[in-house]
C-alpha cells in the first residue's frame, strides 16, 4: 500500500503540469482558508463563490478569445507574476492603451467598498467585469462605431467548443449570458486572496492590529504605530503629534478604502490633464514585490506625479502638494494642506511596516495560473460526464456479414472501455479493450455478437 502512493505521487505532479481543468475534481476556491480577523466581504447574496463558478471565471480570465484580436485576455494587464497589476505604467489593450495604471486585483473581496475602479464608477463587481470586454481601447466589444457588441462575442462563444462544456457544467444548460460571464469572473477575481505575508503571521497571534507584533523588527512595529494613528495638528496643518493616519483611509487589516473617502491630492492624468475622480485605492496588500518595488508605479497615474517608490508615497502624504475641489478633508486638516513633517527614521519605519503587507503564495498558485497552453485548453470531463459520453456514443460496425475482418468506429471517449466477441452459444471468445478491427477469419462459419461496454450489441455473420 505505502509502495503504491509513493508511486502514485510523480504522477500526479506530471499531470497538474499538464494545465488541464479536471471538470471531476474543481480545484478549491470556495473553502480557502480566511483568517479570522478578516470580517470584512463584499460578496452579493446571489452570487456566492463555487469551485466550479470561478473556474469558468479562470479560463475567461485568461481566455484572448474575448477579444476582437484574440490577441488579449484579462490577464494581459493582471499579470498573476504582477500581484494581478501590470508594470507597464499604460496597459495594452486591443485599439491603443489604457487611461489609467492597471489595478492590483489581490483581495479585491475583502473590502466594505462595493464599487470598483480608481474612480468607483461600476456599482458592483459583477457590472465591473465585463466593462473592459466592452471597451474600445482594452478588448473591443462596444458595439459602437463599428466595433463588434457583446453579443457578436458571446456567438463566437457558442463556437468554441468548451464554452458550451464549460457553461453547462456549472449552470446547468449550454446558454451563454453577459451576466453568467459576470458572475463567473466576479467569482474568479474575489477568489485571489492572499494572506500569508509578515503582517499576517504576526497578526494571527495579536489580540490587535495596536499592540506590538512579535515578528516584526522595531522598526516596524514603529512604522505599523505610524500606519495605525491618527495625527494631531496646530492650527497650521502642521502635524504636533501622533501618527501619519494612514489607517483612517486604509483600513487594516484588509487594507481596504475608506468607502466615503475622496481623493489624496493625486490629481495627474496619463495625458497632462487634471483627474480629480480617484478615490479608490487596491488593497494596500501586495502593493510592492518581495523587493519592496511597486508594479509600474503606484496611483491611478502610475507614478507620473513621481510617486515610484513606498518613500516617494511618504513624501507624498508629508506634505500634500496642491488643494482641490474633492480632496479628502482628512488631507486637509483646518483648511490647510496636511505637513506630518515625519523624521526620516520615521519615514524609513513607515516604509518598511507597508513592506510586512506583501506575501509569496499568490504570486504563484496554479489555482490562479493560466489554464491555456498555446492558446488551447485541455478538459478532463466529469466520470458521470464520461460514463454518459460513453452510453449515447454512435459507433459503427461493418461489414456485417465477412470472410474474416471486422471494423468498429466509435469515439475516441471509448477508448477505454471494453469489448467482447460472444458466439451463438454464448460463449465469450475474446474480451479486452476495444479495437478499431477484430479478425474472425480463424472462427468457423456461423453467427457471431460483438458486444461494447455501452450496450452496443452486433449481429455479424461469418462466412
Ligand atoms: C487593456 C488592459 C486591461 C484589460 C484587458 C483588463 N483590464 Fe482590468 N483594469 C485595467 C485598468 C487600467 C484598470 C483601472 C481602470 C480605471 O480605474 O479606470 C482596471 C481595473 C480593473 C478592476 C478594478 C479593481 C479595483 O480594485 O477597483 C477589476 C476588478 C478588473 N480590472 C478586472 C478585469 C477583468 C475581469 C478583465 C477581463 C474581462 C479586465 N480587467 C481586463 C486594465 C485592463
Ligand atoms: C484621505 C484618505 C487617505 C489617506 C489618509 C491615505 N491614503 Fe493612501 N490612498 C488614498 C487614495 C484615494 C488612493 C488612490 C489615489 C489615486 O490613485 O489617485 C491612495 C493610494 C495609496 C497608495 C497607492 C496604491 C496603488 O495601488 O498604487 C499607497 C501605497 C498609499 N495610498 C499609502 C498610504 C500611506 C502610507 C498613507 C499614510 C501616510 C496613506 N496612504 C494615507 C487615500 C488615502
Amino acid at each position: 500500500m505505502k509502495r503504491y502512493i509513493v508511486f502514485a505521487l510523480p504522477i500526479i505532479a506530471i499531470v497538474a503540469v499538464a494545465a488541464t481543468i479536471d471538470l471531476g475534481q474543481p480545484d478549491n476556491y470556495a473553502a480557502q482558508t480566511i483568517p479570522n480577523y478578516i470580517l470584512k466581504d463584499n460578496t452579493p447574496p446571489n452570487n456566492l463563490l463555487t469551485d466550479k463558478g470561478a473556474t469558468l471565471g479562470r479560463v475567461l480570465f485568461y481566455d484572448k478569445k474575448l477579444s476582437v484580436n484574440n490577441a488579449v485576455a484579462c490577464a494581459s494587464c493582471h499579470k498573476q507574476q504582477f500581484a494581478f497589476g501590470d508594470t507597464a505604467s499604460a496597459s495594452v489593450g486591443v485599439n491603443g492603451t489604457t487611461g489609467r495604471h492597471s489595478m492590483r486585483l489581490i483581495n479585491a473581496r475583502f473590502s466594505d467598498e462595493r464599487r470598483f475602479f480608481w474612480d468607483e464608477r461600476a456599482a458592483t463587481l459583477e457590472q465591473q467585469t465585463s466593462m473592459p470586454i466592452q471597451d474600445h481601447a482594452e478588448m473591443g466589444y462596444s458595439g459602437q462605431n463599428g466595433d463588434p457588441s457583446i453579443n457578436d462575442l458571446i456567438a463566437k462563444m457558442n463556437n468554441v467548443w468548451y464554452y458550451p462544456v464549460l457553461f453547462k457544467w456549472v449552470y446547468g444548460d449550454t446558454v451563454i449570458t453577459e451576466q453568467r460571464m459576470q458572475r463567473a469572473l466576479a467569482q474568479f477575481v474575489r477568489s485571489i486572496q492572499s494572506f500569508d505575508s509578515k503582517y499576517d503571521a504576526g497578526r494571527a497571534t495579536a489580540p490587535a492590529d495596536g499592540p506590538p507584533f512579535q515578528n516584526f523588527t522595531t522598526q516596524e512595529n514603529q512604522g505599523k504605530q505610524l500606519f495605525l494613528a491618527p495625527p494631531q495638528f496646530n492650527n497650521n496643518g502642521i502635524r504636533t503629534g501622533g501618527g501619519a493616519g494612514c489607517a483612517g483611509c486604509h483600513r487594516p487589516p484588509e487594507f481596504d478604502i475608506d468607502p466615503v473617502s475622496l481623493n489624496n491630492g493625486v490629481i495627474g492624468s496619463f495625458g497632462g490633464s487634471t483627474d480629480l475622480t480617484n478615490t479608490r485605492s487596491p488593497s494596500l496588500r501586495d502593493a510592492v514585490d518581495a523587493n519592496g518595488n511597486s508594479y509600474g508605479g503606484f496611483m491611478h497615474n502610475a507614478g507620473q506625479n513621481g510617486i515610484n517608490t513606498l518613500l516617494d508615497v511618504v513624501n507624498h502624504y508629508d506634505s500634500i502638494p496642491a488643494d482641490n475641489n474633492n480632496l479628502a478633508p482628512r488631507l486637509r486638516p483646518g483648511g490647510n494642506l496636511q505637513r506630518l513633517r515625519l523624521t526620516n527614521a520615521e519615514k524609513t519605519s513607515l516604509v518598511a511596516f507597508l513592506r510586512t503587507l506583501t506575501g509569496t503564495d499568490v504570486y504563484t498558485n496554479p489555482i490562479w495560473s493560466d489554464p491555456f497552453t498555446n492558446d488551447s485548453l485541455t478538459l478532463i470531463p466529469e466520470p458521470t460526464a464520461i460514463k454518459d459520453a460513453v452510453a449515447n456514443a454512435t459507433v459503427k460496425v461493418y461489414p456485417t456479414v465477412t470472410s474474416g475482418m471486422v471494423h468498429i468506429d466509435f469515439p475516441s471517449v471509448m477508448t477505454f472501455t471494453r469489448m467482447m466477441i460472444v458466439d451463438m452459444n454464448g460463449r465469450v471468445l475474446k474480451q479486452g479493450y476495444i479495437e478499431s478491427s477484430v479478425d474472425l477469419s480463424m472462427y468457423p462459419s456461423g453467427m457471431y455478437f460483438i458486444r461494447l461496454e455501452n450496450g452496443t450489441m452486433q449481429k455479424v455473420i461469418k462466412q
